[in-house]
């Protein structure tokens, strides 16, 4: 059977002042009613059954997060003590879905990307969930726009068939996150994809590259796993995740694993909302040339522009003659940025994080 593992423990400091540690990406309605969250498990709806379907988050967010989806079961929440990347999410997961179904496929889905075109990645995974099966990790692949650094790369080798009209390869080189000129000579290459960060595979299959290549981290999730179904399963979690060396499954697992497959998404409309400017590829300009989510705003000669007011905030906002500028409004912090700067937002929250 097929499990959804969605990993929402991240901080998505990118979008900061909106994103903070108490409220990050995931549970923000950014346009419209729906949070990321509540989007990403609906976006499952006509597949998985609520029971098939996996959160692992840390404790600070997990009752939000059931409030927000409430038909998931509760027991269906993996609770992290603390995060530890997310080699250990995987980890977790798999050693809890392998408990009640030795055979299941896990689809490992992230909770803070947009995919406008459903109905595909529904084919998808049925896609992945075969090659899965066959006991390859399977990667999905997106056609890369620009030499980005904060992505993975994967580079496709022979073909290894098609399934439902959909190729896929084998997986000749994993890389996460490169500089820029080997991104740059990746792109020019046209061999690789984008790692969506979105994966399938076996439960025991993960495991068993967890065992091979991080062996203490294996060792500490066997420890967990033998508590998992008795009473002292919070007591061994608590001890035994303090000890877990953080990492994430790119660096961890998938840059060393043997048998890695590769499924290119093409015309996925998948967007990974990782900085404000990212809004632009998936939200509608208006009228105007601008993007206006505050309620009560006066806006004068200005084109390009992103204008965001958490409902808490909700003062009214004025602003004239500007191009190409992102304006975040919330009670206790203002944000006002070149559009084409919003990568670097994440060194406020550091600065933050040093100076208070
Ligand atoms: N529960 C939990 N605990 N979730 C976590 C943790 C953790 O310790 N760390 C990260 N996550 C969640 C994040 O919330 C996000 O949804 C997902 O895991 C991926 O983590 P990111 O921190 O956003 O990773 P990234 O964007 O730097 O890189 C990954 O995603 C890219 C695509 O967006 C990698 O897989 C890249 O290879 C990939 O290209
Ligand atoms: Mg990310």
């Amino acid at each position: 059977h097929l499990y959804a593992v969605i990993m929402a423990g991240g901080g998505g400091t990118r979008l900061w002042p909106l994103s903070r540690r108490s409220h990050p990406k995931q549970m923000l309605a950014i346009s419209g009613e729906k949070t990321l969250f509540q989007i990403a498990v609906d976006r499952l709806s006509g597949l998985l059954s609520p029971e098939q379907i996996y959160i692992v988050t840390v404790e600070e967010q997990a009752k939000e997060l059931s409030r927000q989806k409430p038909e998931i079961p509760w027991e269906n929440f993996l609770l992290e003590p603390m995060p530890k990347g997310t080699a250990s999410v995987v980890a977790l997961a798999a050693q809890a879905i392998q408990l009640i179904d030795p055979d299941a496929v896990m689809v490992v889905l992230t909770a803070d990307h947009y995919i406008q075109n459903v109905e595909h990645f529904h084919r998808l995974i049925s896609c992945g969930n075969k090659v899965a099966e066959e006991g390859f990790l399977v990667t999905l692949g997106i056609e890369p726009q620009y030499p980005a650094t904060g992505y993975g790369y994967i580079q496709r080798g022979n073909s290894l068939g098609e399934y439902d009209g959909l190729p896929y390869y084998q997986v000749k080189k994993f890389k996460e996150k490169p500089n820029e000129d080997l991104a740059r000579e990746f792109i020019e290459r046209g061999d690789h994809d984008w790692n969506s960060g979105m994966f399938f595979w076996r439960a025991d299959r993960i495991l068993e590259e967890i065992s091979n290549l991080m062996p203490e981290l294996f060792s500490i999730i066997s420890t967990i796993q033998k508590a998992w179904k008795t009473d002292r399963r919070n007591l061994v979690l608590k001890e035994y995740w303090e000890k877990i060396h953080p990492e994430t499954i790119d660096y961890g697992i998938m840059e060393k694993a043997s048998r890695v497959a590769c499924i290119p998404a093409r015309n996925l409309g998948w967007n990974d909302v990782g900085s404000w400017e990212s809004l632009f590829d998936v939200l509608p300009v208006d009228e105007t040339g601008n993007i206006n989510l505050a309620k009560d705003v006066f806006l004068e000669d200005s084109t390009g522009s992103l204008i965001v007011s958490s409902s808490k905030a909700d003062r009214f906002i004025a602003v004239i003659g500007i191009e190409d500028i992102v304006v975040v409004d919330t009670p206790d912090a203002l944000l006002v940025c070149k559009k084409t700067e919003t990568q670097k937002v994440k060194l406020i929250v550091d600065y933050l994080k040093k100076n208070g």
